[in-house]
């Protein structure tokens, strides 16, 4: 079966919408209506008239989407797709976090679970973390689940104290100072790109860190030739496919690789369109709380 053509079909059958993030797998993008990073993303989301909402990401994404549009159905194609960093708190921690540092603004980046939002004052992506903190004209904030996210936003803003929960993503954690310096030898023209995902010793080594998206429009508008890309996989396939004249090289001799991000197929995104499952839903409390937690940070990056 011709998948793709299919999936375009059902697509305008279906008022349906496609969102990938940078992570899939790139033949996603031939399906997709936008693609991009978190912020992005839920930007999109909450701003589509489709009637289906076909998420091709990790389970926050989808559930963020859900969140934003309560009355649409939204579908996770891969429903095992989750987020190892999202899952490294859960509500009785964050509830122990804040009780051992009370009375503190809570920001919690979009990588976490729909109780934990619902608890929290304000979200934010890699792409906004530094614009969100500084709008909460705080001396002190919480930040979860990613310690290195919430180290880079400290030390860009200067003047704010970040206590950060210990959550981490497995595959930006291991991207270290030492590892970096074999490659950087390799190849000593190259920038170095990072995420802020990435500890916060090998981010002090690069050149650039940003958002996917970020380190994205960063290489469109350098002059630059080469470049070492320290994030996922997806982010260096889309750049290789964009840019033929630029090179790109992995941190490692193997490429770092989201294997839930991985998870989604072009045939599961058919069967998840023609299907209309697996549906994500969101307990109503839940979701009405969550959304004031994503809808805050929306409003400051509009
Ligand atoms: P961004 O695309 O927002 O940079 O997020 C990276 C990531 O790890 C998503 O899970
Ligand atoms: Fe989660 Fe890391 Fe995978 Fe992003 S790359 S979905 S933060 S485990």
């Amino acid at each position: 079966m011709d998948y793709i053509y299919e999936i375009k079909k059902l697509k305008k059958e279906k008022n349906a919408v496609i969102l990938a993030h940078c992570y899939q797998n790139i033949e996603i993008d031939e399906i997709a209506d936008f693609i991009g990073d978190s912020l992005y993303l839920s930007q999109m989301a909450s701003k589509t008239a489709a009637d289906l909402i076909i998420f091709a990401g990790v389970y926050f994404m989808a559930q963020t989407a859900k969140i934003l549009n309560p009355a649409k159905k939204v579908i996770l194609p891969n429903i095992k797709a989750g987020c190892a960093m999202a899952d490294m708190i859960n509500l009785k921690q964050l509830r122990e976090f804040k009780q051992k540092h009370p009375n503190l603004p809570t920001v919690c980046y979009i990588n976490s679970t729909a109780e934990v939002k619902s608890e929290c004052d304000i979200c934010c992506t890699s792409s906004n973390a530094v614009e969100i903190v500084k709008s909460l004209n705080a001396t002190e904030v919480l930040f979860l689940p990613d310690k290195n996210l919430g180290r880079w936003v400290e030390k860009q803003l200067g003047n704010v104290k970040v206590t950060t929960y210990s959550g981490y993503c497995p595959i930006h954690e291991k991207f270290d100072p030492t590892g970096i310096q074999k490659t950087k030898n390799k190849y000593p023209k190259a920038i170095l790109l990072a995420h802020p995902e990435c500890p916060e010793a090998f981010v002090d080594l690069a050149d650039y860190t940003g958002s996917t998206t970020g380190i994205m429009n960063f290489v469109k508008n350098s002059t630059e030739k080469q470049f070492i890309v320290a994030t996922e996989k997806g982010v260096l396939d889309r750049l290789k496919r964009d840019y033929p004249d630029k090179q790109f090289y992995d941190i490692y001799d193997k490429p770092s690789i989201c294997q839930s991000m991985k998870l989604n197929t072009i045939m599961d995104v058919y069967y998840a369109l023609k299907n209309e499952t697996p549906e994500i839903e969101v307990d109503k409390t839940i979701a009405q709380k969550a959304f004031n937690c994503i809808n805050r940070m929306l409003e400051v990056s509009k």
